[in-house]
């Protein structure tokens, strides 16, 4: 099933809760929640109290991506903010098994990110735990970024070690999700579709939302 995790990095802060529901309207299911604390990426966004700012205003499930040297010290926060699914950086997870581990046990569904430059391969023997896996199609730390084309063979190449695996994991893209990229990361095995200034823009957030979801499903039906 094809969805949109909308990332709310790209709203207007000052009418967060208009914006989550016209994205919503659009047809968007997945709040996407970009968290960085200016080491693990050179920028600095929100933290648990954001997600427990969101959790009232909507009831679609937060996907909370944390961009963080040290995700298992706030796993617990997240969780009782309201986070449903969390992310975690491969590259910064000494003991990724463990971290995933720490989700799980807090009841959230777990996921793992790999960086662009970042092998599918890292991920093999955590691959049987996860929810999700988001491949990230640029260098994580702001929006707006030119999307990365090798990423799409990334993409192609988890589906297979899915079907190989006998797993049922989900693929997520992250990074230059728009009109032009949405098709190729469809085709490749992309189900959950986070964008962020390809959906908002001021009086147009349903529109562009509706309009990108058209393409990808349109997409998914093309061999
Ligand atoms: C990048 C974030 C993305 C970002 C996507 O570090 O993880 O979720 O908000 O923004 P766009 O869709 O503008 O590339
Ligand atoms: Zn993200």
């Amino acid at each position: 099933m094809i969805e949109l995790c909308f990332s709310i990095l790209a709203s207007d802060f000052a009418h967060l809760a208009d914006e989550v529901a016209a994205a919503e309207r659009g047809g968007g299911t997945i709040v996407h929640v970009d968290v960085m604390d200016g080491h693990f990426v050179p920028n600095i966004t929100f933290g648990p109290p954001m997600v427990k700012a969101i959790r009232p205003i909507t009831k679609l499930p937060l996907d909370c991506h944390l961009m963080i040297e040290d995700p298992d010290a706030f796993i617990p926060a997240f969780a009782e903010a309201g986070a449903d699914m969390i992310s975690v950086h491969q590259e910064v997870c000494r003991h990724l098994h463990r971290t995933l581990e720490h989700i799980i046990e807090h009841n959230v569904l777990p996921g793992v990110v790999i960086n662009p430059a970042t092998p599918v391969e890292t991920l093999i023997e955590i691959l049987p735990m996860v929810h999700y896996v988001l491949v990230m199609s640029v260098n994580p730390g702001f929006g707006g970024q030119k999307f990365i084309p090798f990423c799409v063979d990334k993409i192609a190449h988890l589906a297979e070690l899915r079907e190989e695996m006998g797993l049922n994991f989900r693929i997520e893209v992250d990074g230059g999700v728009a009109h032009d990229t949405v098709a190729s990361v469809v085709q490749a095995g992309a189900e959950m579709l986070v964008a962020g200034s390809a959906v908002f823009e001021k009086g147009r957030t349903e529109h562009n939302a509706a309009e990108l979801l058209r393409l990808a499903r349109a997409a998914a039906h093309i061999d």
